[in-house]
Formats: structure tokens, sequence, C-alpha cells
């Protein structure tokens, strides 16, 4: 089938199965474009939660698709391909926490949206890029801060908020391939454009000295930012596929990556075929079961709830 055959019947399967597409901005242009909402992990995982529908087509990453299951237990959350996971989810497990837990029993554990369910379960918090300044800084100053498992945002939340935080040595290694030298090369060619920064990226710490005043943003907060500042050319250092929506929401503005190939292989596995199949067939259900999910709940509803 051809992408106008494939979104049509997409659409049709959906109004037929009561369902609704929710898209992450590193999906393909042709899967955001049939999606009902496009967003970053906070905002997607608000909408999950809202969503009167009855199927929750996940195209995005497994751990994006369990916090939707564990958000909306009553819905059918459904991953068009099962094997999209996420390298910086699969960097830690649950021992890793327990060990900190036992060596620090009046500890707090802030654990980024990216993680696994049953690393969820162990948190007091789950935070994600848009609102960790938020949430770290709100919490008790008397008490050890364990940040899991992204060393880069870790490092960064430490930084804006002054808090110490024991971190765990994680990363994505898409964020984390973006380093000081790509932002220097850039910082040379255009050094008129307005720099937006992912907090996982690698580069993170080099934009203090190198370009002080860079956006350290999530995905969200760029299309946000990028809509009303002044500038008319932003350098962008994160995964490429923001640029679709970037060029979609701000289009008179121009858009340059920090590193064309920062691509993330587990988003871009979700094709258009596999979306209609997903929906055709009802397939890949993502299930949280519910004593991990009753743990972890708790941990994402104080998330949903800032910023
Ligand atoms: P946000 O879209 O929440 O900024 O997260 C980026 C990310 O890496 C998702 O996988
Ligand atoms: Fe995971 Fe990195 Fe891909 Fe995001 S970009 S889904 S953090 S591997």
């Amino acid at each position: 089938m051809d992408r106008e055959t494939l979104t049509q019947a997409i659409r049709e399967l959906k109004r037929e199965r009561k369902a609704v597409i929710l898209a992450h901005s590193y999906q393909r242009p042709e899967v955001q474009e049939v999606a009902d909402f496009v967003g970053d992990s906070l905002g997607l995982a608000r909408e999950a939660q809202r969503t009167k529908a009855e199927v929750i087509v996940f195209a995005g990453v497994h751990f994006m698709a369990e916090t939707a299951a564990i958000l909306n237990p009553e819905k059918t959350v459904l991953l068009p391909d099962i094997e999209a996971g996420c390298s910086l989810a699969d960097s830690i497990r649950p021992e890793d926490v327990l060990a900190w837990k036992e060596a620090h029993p009046e500890g707090l554990v802030v654990a980024y949206v990216n993680t696994k369910a049953e690393v969820k379960a162990l948190a007091d918090v789950c935070v994600t890029s848009a609102n960790a300044v938020e949430v770290v800084a709100a919490l008790p100053k008397d008490r050890p801060i364990f940040f899991v498992p992204d060393m880069f945002l870790g490092a960064h939340v430490a930084r804006v908020t002054g808090r110490r935080l024991d971190l765990f040595p994680g990363e994505c290694h898409v964020h984390a391939g973006i380093r000081e030298e790509h932002l220097r090369a850039l910082l040379e060619a255009h050094p008129e454009a307005e720099f937006m920064i992912h907090p996982e990226c690698g580069c993170g710490s080099s934009c203090l000295y190198l370009k002080p005043d860079a956006k350290m943003l999530s995905t969200e907060g760029m299309v946000r930012y990028a809509k009303k500042a002044a500038h008319s050319t932003f350098v962008v250092a994160t995964e490429v596929g923001i640029l679709h929506r970037l060029e979609k929401e701000a289009p008179n503005k121009r858009f340059i990556p920090v590193k064309p190939d920062a691509v993330c292989e587990y988003m871009k596995r979700i094709t258009l075929e596999k979306v209609y199949l997903s929906l055709k067939e009802m397939r890949h259900a993502v299930r949280v079961p519910e004593e991990v999910a009753e743990k972890a709940r708790k941990a994402l509803s104080a998330m949903v709830a800032v910023g």
C-alpha cells in the first residue's frame, strides 16, 4: 500500500477501534502526521492518562507504552513494534536501585521516565526532561537523592538546583554521541544562532563555557521556544526527528541539527505499515503486572502533576 492508502486505512481502523494514536516527536514524519497527538514524554503521559479512547496506539518506544498502560490501566495500549526499546531504559536494573536504597535507607529515588516499569516501581518520583528541575528542587533538602539513569540529565538538574545528587552512570547512546566537538563546529559556523540542547546530550556541560546562553530544553520545550523566540536560526542538539515538528510549527525559521546522524533506531522502528497492522490485528498489547503498576503509578502520578 502507498502512503496515502495506508494513512486512509489507519484513519478508518482508528474510528472502528475507537482508538487514538499518540506519537513522540522523534517519530517518522508520516507517523507524526497520522497521529492525534504528538509531543514529548510528559505531554504523551498526560494525554494517555486523560484520553477517552478505548485503544491507545503508542508510536514511540516501550517505556512510553508501559507508562500509558500504568496511567490508564483500563485501556488497551498497543506498541506497533515490540522491539522498539531504549538504550537508556536498558542501562539500569532494579538491583541497581535496590543496592543504593540498602546503603541509603533514608534516601529518595528519582527515576527519569526513560526506565522500565520495575525500576519506576522502586522510585519515589518520576520525572521527564520537561520537569526534572522543578521536581528535584521541591524534594526535602535533608535526604540523599539517587537520580537514575541518565547521568547527563542528572548533572544538569544538580547544576540548576544546586542539589547534591548521586548519579547512576546511564546514558542514551544517541544523545551521549552529541559531543563538545559537534557543538564547537556549529558555534563557529553559526555564531548568530540560538542553541537548543536536550539535557540528555553529552555536550550538555560544555555549553556552560562554550555557549552559556544556550537553552536546555525537552523536545516540547524546543518547539514552544522556537515558535516564540525572536531568532531566525536555531541549532538543535537532539534526535533529528524533532526537525519535522520544528519546521512544521515554526515554518519561517531555520533549524540546523548539531549532529545530522543523531537518529534513534528504536524510534524509527515504528513505520506507517506497522501502525496499520497494529490497529488491524490489535498488536502488540503492552501490559504491566498490577503489583508493579500500582507502585510505579504513585511515582508517575507525582510526575504528571508537575510542570
Ligand atoms: P522528551 O521528549 O521528553 O524531551 O525526551 C526525549 C527522549 O529521549 C525520549 O526518548
Ligand atoms: Fe531511548 Fe535515546 Fe532513543 Fe530516547 S533517543 S528512546 S532515550 S535510545
